[in-house]
């Protein structure tokens, strides 16, 4: 090899090495800074959003002007004081009995769903979550019950997971009259579905309300169940009678309800009663995942009973073994016009911040893993938005999903009002909801109070889609968490 040759040689060794190096090193960059370090917190993720208003960034004291902010432990229910309903939850492991097969699973005080909690409004709650036997650890979140931050049941966000043979104390009041549901929030893609849930009903206070039922659908393996059960769900009433059928969706898909042969009313929808629902027919109710919807069905006068579709699934209302049945009438009932309108307590046109939650797709990398990913405002998890709001504020968020997929979006601790959805104006009953269906392509805009301070997800509820990273979270300026994702608890809210 003459001198000439080698040099050659060197260089297009030099310039391949360099080459890899200008693909490589950005690959292993996006990874590198996908990884969620074992032991984050959720204040040092992503970057602050603040929606147009000036302000500080939320906790930690990152910025000289910040100061340390007030530990979202201190936002916590009365410590005092006997409660109203108390009760305990034993959090295991083991199987389901579901349409005659046995599933491994999760139970509370030995079944899945867990008992339904009742209380009335202004009750104070207790539950004492036991966990006996879950080795990933456990959680309670209250899904719609806007509670205080501290009784939250996020791990890593809002408390430690509870450790097999540890338990928690969660207390709060419970204002609002409505249909809610109860769910882990550690590990919660597997836990949740896994059957590590149950309903929560309010009751208007002193209530005459009639008679009612709940309706948890959800599906254990590839058992569509209502209460955990593959049979129908018989509810007991006299002809002549109106039932109140809450309807929980504990799935991640849209679940649709409808009354086949018969005229029904929406009642309420995410624990807010609907203003002047009336009457519909052949239309079903599009349920998103996490979502609720009472339905209002009246039992008929010849002895038979009055069906309610859930998906594949029924529950018969009346005394007959009997009721008419038919297929999804496949028209949606229109939530922008139905019901009458009054007022909400705010102007939610006068907003003091202004958020996007843009939803969309992207070849990337999320906690190392390559793959099709899904954004925020262009950021893949954990390079996501902190909305940042200080109490008080009227807050406008638009919420817009380009990914081609439907996304439930759940935000913690409050309600949200729909205001528009793809540019066309809410008209009929005030629409709020805690768990709004972003079907692919839609855009709405909602707003809401922030009344509630603390530090909140606001998260898709298709649990896989969350622990794949569509999850953002919402932070009151000066309050901090002293939890960390990862940390000594194992703390994976998803
Ligand atoms: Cu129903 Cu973040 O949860
Ligand atoms: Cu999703």
């Amino acid at each position: 090899m003459t001198e000439r040759e080698a040099l050659g040689r060197r260089r297009r060794v030099v310039a391949a090495v360099v080459a890899s190096l200008l693909v490589l090193g950005p690959l292993a960059w996006f990874w590198w800074t996908s990884l969620v370090p074992a032991n984050a917190s959720v204040m040092d993720m992503g970057y602050p959003d603040t929606g147009g208003a000036p302000g500080a960034t939320p906790g930690h004291g990152h910025t000289p002007t910040d100061g340390p902010g007030v530990s979202l432990a201190t936002l916590a229910g009365p410590s005092g004081g006997d409660p109203d309903v108390a009760l305990t939850l034993t959090a295991d492991t083991g199987p389901i009995e579901v349409g005659g097969r046995t599933l491994d699973g999760y139970t509370l005080n030995g079944t899945s769903p867990g008992p339904t909690i009742e209380a009335e409004v202004g009750d104070l709650v207790e539950v004492t979550l036991v966990n006996r036997s879950v080795p990933d650890g456990t959680t309670l979140h209250w899904h719609g019950v806007d509670v205080p931050n501290a009784e939250d049941g996020v791990a890593g966000v809002t408390q430690d997971a509870v450790p097999p043979g540890g338990s928690h104390v969660y207390r709060f009041v419970v204002e609002d009259a409505g249909t809610y549901w109860y769910h882990s929030h550690q590990v919660s893609h597997a836990q949740v579905r896994g059957g590590l849930f149950g309903a929560l009903v309010v009751h208007p206070p002193g209530s005459d309300e009639g008679a009612q039922a709940v309706a948890a659908v959800h599906t254990y393996g590839a058992v569509p169940t209502i209460n955990g059960s593959a049979e129908s769900l018989r509810v007991p009433a006299e002809p002549g009678d109106q039932v109140r059928v809450r309807v929980v969706n504990t799935g991640s898909g849209v679940l649709r309800a409808w009354v086949p042969g018969a005229q029904y009313r929406l009642l309420a929808l995410d624990g807010r009663d609907l203003h002047g629902p009336g009457t519909v027919t052949d239309e079903a109710v599009a349920i998103g995942g996490g979502g609720r919807a009472d339905l209002e069905v009246t039992v008929p006068d010849d002895g038979g009973s009055v069906r309610v579709r859930l998906g594949s699934q029924s529950v018969l209302v009346g005394p007959g073994d009997d009721a008419p049945d038919g297929d999804d009438p496949r028209t949606t009932l229109d939530l922008l016009t139905y019901g009458t309108p009054t007022d909400v307590g705010f102007d939610p046109r006068a907003a003091d911040r202004r958020f996007d939650y843009a939803i969309g797709r992207r070849p990337g990398f999320v906690a190392g893993r390559p793959g099709l990913q899904w954004t925020i405002n262009g950021h893949t998890y954990p390079d996501v938005p902190m909305y940042v709001v200080s109490e008080g504020d009227v807050v406008q968020m638009t919420l817009r999903n380009s990914s081609g997929q439907g996304h439930p979006m759940h935000l913690h601790g409050h309600h949200l009002l729909v205001l528009s959805r793809d540019g066309e104006p809410s008209t009929g009953s005030p629409w709020w909801t805690d768990s709004l269906e972003l079907a692919a392509g839609e855009s709405y805009e909602v707003a809401f109070v922030a009344d509630n301070p603390g530090i909140w997800m606001d998260h898709c509820h298709n649990l896989p889609h969350a622990q794949q990273g569509l999850v953002a979270h919402l932070a009151y300026e000066g309050v901090d968490t002293p939890y960390l994702l990862g940390g000594d608890a194992d703390n994976a809210p998803e």
